[in-house]
């Protein structure tokens, strides 16, 4: 089985021929494989067995209904963080009563809605928003679940825009304080009940350690907040790190078998293997939220050159997919490979910057890398882009939106359509 990789000179997507897709549907273009998300989840879901679990898939990673209903066939649960994600969950056929609701900011909306839909647990990330969520519950004669998400001031060595669980960070409540806020609810908070607890150090970490430090610094809380309190579940969050850098090795690319680096150790079986046996005993059903592993290296985002600028300095490739399409490299100094759909017959490279036509000097793919040889009119594409790729997409400068397909086997079918001029002033007065 295999996602991406090169076939008698063209790189494919499981079965489909990836240049045949810009030709048909034009570019900038995302594609994913339902193959190797299925796959991705499969793992992570083996790699927990011993541990009652459940995996709810963070919506915000990538959220296309196609996506959500792939997973939710697959037995997935969500974790969510607005009421937008909710609704495509259910649109979507997911089951809100598998439904996790994350983010420091909820709205009253978004609390009755989700209320309404009897989702399994509001993630609170502070004493101000548990206490809102009991009046709103109360005016609603219900009562609320909820799970309050500790910051267990971990260092997770990660990008500091994606660094989530230090004091300094804004999410969660303090490690010392949740023994007191949990005693404080359970008296003065009529309208919740302490289902659980959660937790969630930072996104793309690519060692075990931070995971195992947060955990065991976690398990004497959790284990008196079970005795004291009957919570049931823990989640230990997303932010399992992927490898987005990878160079060609003779002429292919093999996702699917890929072995980490010395610099990157963490597999999901490592995963495993560390966690299982600190959790199995804790009598707690343990949450996952991944979102990037198990979509990010699934998608691609196919772009056409459009021309080879040279200047006194250096080679522009100027594509036409833009940092309104893929912010990454901007935002994060994100790493995409970037590699045509044409196998390069020579092993020849040269250097250049690989930029997109957005009128900011952040908008670019890469900066002086090697790259094998393309010219205006060939098409290359930006690899790991399936998490925080499209939902971070904008209409900046006022481009239409990308389409997105969905590859399954020999089978692609567009799972949305890409955005017409006329989109781009919908409900414009
Ligand atoms: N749970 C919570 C509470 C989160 O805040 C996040 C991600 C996740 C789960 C999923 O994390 P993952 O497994 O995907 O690492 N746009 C950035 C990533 C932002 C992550 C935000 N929170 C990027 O492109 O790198």
């Amino acid at each position: 089985m295999h996602g991406f990789s090169y076939k008698n000179g063209s790189l494919f997507c499981e079965d489909v021929d990836l240049s045949t897709l810009a030709a048909e549907h034009g570019t900038p273009l995302y594609v994913y494989s339902a193959g190797t998300i299925i796959d991705h989840y499969s793992r992570l879901d083996a790699a927990m067995n011993g541990v009652d679990h459940e995996v709810a898939y963070a919506v915000k990673a990538n959220s296309n209904l196609s996506v959500l209903r792939l997973l939710a066939t697959h037995g997935a649960g969500f974790d969510i963080v607005s009421g937008g994600e909710l609704f495509r969950v259910i649109k979507a056929g997911g089951d809100p009563a598998h439904c996790t609701f994350a983010g420091v900011g909820k709205t009253r909306d978004e609390i009755v809605y989700a209320l309404e839909q009897g989702i399994y647990s509001f993630n609170v990330e502070s004493e101000e928003e548990l206490r809102y969520l009991n009046e709103v519950a109360g005016e609603l004669g219900m009562i609320a679940p909820a799970a309050v998400r500790v910051n267990p001031n971990v260092d997770a060595h990660t990008h500091k825009y994606i660094s989530t669980g230090k004091s300094e960070n804004k999410f969660g409540v303090d490690f010392t304080a949740i023994a007191d806020l949990y005693d404080r609810a359970s008296r003065d908070l009529p309208n919740i009940k302490l289902r659980g607890l959660q937790m969630h150090i930072g996104s793309q970490l690519t060692t075990i350690a931070p995971f195992i430090e947060a955990v065991e610094k976690v398990i004497p809380l959790v284990t008196s907040l079970k005795e004291k309190h009957g919570i049931e579940f823990w989640s230990i969050g997303g932010g399992i790190g992927i490898i987005y850098k990878h160079s060609l090795e003779s002429g292919s690319i093999n996702w699917w078998e890929r072995q980490p680096t010395e610099e990157r150790p963490l597999t999901i079986e490592r995963y495993g293997k560390e966690l299982v046996p600190r959790l199995k005993d804790l009598g707690l059903k343990i949450l996952l939220e991944p979102g990037r592993y198990i979509v990010g290296n699934a998608g691609v985002l196919l772009t056409k050159c459009l021309y080879e600028k040279k200047g006194s300095a250096k080679t522009f490739k100027i594509v036409d997919a833009g940092m309104n399409d893929l912010i990454r490299p901007a935002l994060y100094e994100g790493h995409h490979e970037i590699v045509p759909l044409l196998e390069p017959a020579s092993g020849e490279r040269a250097k250049v910057d690989v930029v997109g036509p957005i009128c900011e000097s952040g908008d670019f793919f890469c900066q002086d890398r090697e790259l094998p040889n393309f010219n205006p009119g060939d098409h290359v594409a930006l690899m790991s882009a399936g998490a925080y790729g499209f939902v971070m997409a904008s209409n900046y400068n006022s481009r239409p939106l990308p389409a997105e397909i969905l590859v399954e086997g020999a089978t692609a079918t567009v799972v949305r359509k890409r955005q017409t001029l006329d989109d781009l002033i919908e409900g414009e007065l």
